[in-house]
């Protein structure tokens, strides 16, 4: 199992002087990053955090599993109701175990499908029902909160349509709640109604909750290797520990990015995945990497407007849509190429020809030889355009490999929240948002969001 992080193309040597990191400065920080590391084991030591730990645990992995055996052949769907860190992770593994959805082989008992209701959108919703069968259908609703208003709004709706096709006592043994274990409403829903119920750890926030029953619930009702995602994950925490720059990839990627964001002022980072497989993860991403560094204050309580914008670009697709702008357009961003060092299936073009110029030069190659062709041009490009980029490179794309390419990156976002002296772990303009909901859809104990509605619409109508 191994990822790798090139970091050559951030170098002043590649990109030039104003643009790239001189050795010097690199070696000049790491001192930095060591005590990040340190302050982020001594929070986990106290409990803090919990993410590092969740793919070692293995006695909830085996309830959520024999939970999926048990319920094996009785749907061929499984509906999350969840949004953001509730919905992300379940899709970045399915995507990248089984392909994108509208690619993914037909779906039965032998291969449900996942279909994700993520948003209020009343015709996706319309849409959506009308695709599923309630009487093969498992409902998953997740919410940490167990009060999101998009979660709570769309689990009503699809209760009733399970209920009302299959009665109350058969809709509830197909309705598996994860929630938090001692609080919130879904929990106590979950009770009342005799529902299956996983847990989410406290000290686990929603954008790093991947390998909790968050993500391993769907996962393991998909049919999806729970199991060795969680072992690539185990794997990645340990190197994710070691004080050692050369392997800890995540710390090391973590400094590269906070020295081209804080000395270089690339304010815009372009995950961008030459893989598929790996479209779903770099959504998962931007919210991790969002919601994690975009903070108004530091740990000292100073403003300071902190954050780097996450940009999905994905290869070689949008090297004909976005990188006229990453070519040419203001040089603030930094590009992190996401590959594959070897493709499950290389994508054999046939050997005849055609005997016409633009395809038979194509002629007995592969689409995964012209696709790390692709990403490597575009490096290449955008290195002599003084661009500063980078690469990680996954061994391949399985179940291992995505498990600790995730705990890398929740690892890596960890240190950068240290590194820059915010709090990663909190939401607060997330928090606001849904108050602002509860009170225009008049929750009660949130009149006060409403009347600031209120103010708000009254000075634009002045305008
Ligand atoms: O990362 C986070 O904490 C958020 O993005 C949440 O995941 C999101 O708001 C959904 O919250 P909940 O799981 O409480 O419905």
């Amino acid at each position: 199992m191994s990822i790798q992080f090139d970091s050559i193309n951030l170098g002043s040597s590649m990109v030039g002087p104003k643009h790239g990191l001189d050795p010097a400065e690199v070696q000049a920080a790491q001192a930095k990053a060591f005590d990040a590391l340190e302050g982020f084991r001594a929070s986990f030591d106290q409990g803090r955090y919990g993410f590092p730990a969740l793919p070692s645990r293995s006695a909830v992995q085996r309830q959520i599993l024999a939970c999926a055996a048990a319920m094996k052949g009785t749907y061929d769907t499984v509906c999350v109701v969840g949004i953001g860190g509730s919905a992300l992770g379940a899709w970045a593994l399915d995507c990248g175990l089984r392909g994108p959805h509208p690619v993914q082989a037909a779906h039965s008992s032998a291969n449900p499908r996942l279909v994700i209701l993520d948003n209020v959108d009343p015709e996706f919703m319309q849409q959506a029902l009308a695709s599923m069968n309630p009487a093969r259908t498992v409902v998953v609703p997740i919410a940490k909160s167990g009060s999101t208003a998009e979660t709570m709004a769309t689990f009503l709706v699809v209760d009733e349509w399970m209920k009302q096709a299959l009665g109350a006592k058969k809709a509830s043994a197909r309705t598996i709640a994860v929630t938090s274990e001692g609080r919130g409403d879904l929990k106590a829903f979950a009770t009342a109604n005799g529902l299956t119920a996983f847990h989410i750890p406290e000290n686990v926030g929603g954008r790093f909750s991947v390998l909790s029953p968050v993500g391993l619930v769907p996962a393991a009702l998909a049919g999806l290797d729970v199991k060795a995602v969680c072992r690539g994950a185990a794997s990645m925490t340990q190197q994710s520990w070691a004080a050692d720059l050369s392997t800890n990839v995540a710390l090391r990627s973590a400094l590269y990015h906070y020295l081209i964001l804080s000395l270089r002022k690339k304010t815009i980072q372009v995950a961008f995945p030459y893989s598929n497989r790996l479209w779903g993860m770099a959504f998962w991403f931007r919210q991790l990497w969002a919601e994690s560094l975009g903070k108004a204050n530091n740990r000292k309580g100073r403003t300071i407007f902190a954050g780097q914008t996450p940009v999905a670009a994905l290869g070689a697709t949008d090297q004909h849509s976005q990188v006229q702008l990453y070519m040419e357009g203001p040089n603030d961003k930094v590009f992190s190429f996401w590959a594959t060092d070897r493709w499950n299936t290389p994508g054999a073009i046939p050997k005849a020809k055609a005997n016409f110029e633009s395809f038979d030069y194509l002629a007995g190659q592969s689409l995964g030889k012209l696709i790390d062709a692709e990403r490597n041009a575009t490096a290449a490009a955008l290195t002599a355009a003084n661009r500063p980029n980078c690469t990680y490179s996954l061994g391949r794309i399985d179940a291992a490999h995505l498990g600790a390419f995730i705990q890398m990156l929740e690892f890596q976002t960890a240190f950068m929240g240290e590194l820059m002296d915010i709090d990663a772990f909190d939401q607060p303009g997330v928090e606001q948002g849904k108050v602002f909901t509860f009170g225009l859809m008049k929750r009660p104990g949130y009149e006060a969001y409403a009347e600031a509605y209120k103010a708000y619409e009254k000075k634009r109508s002045r305008n």
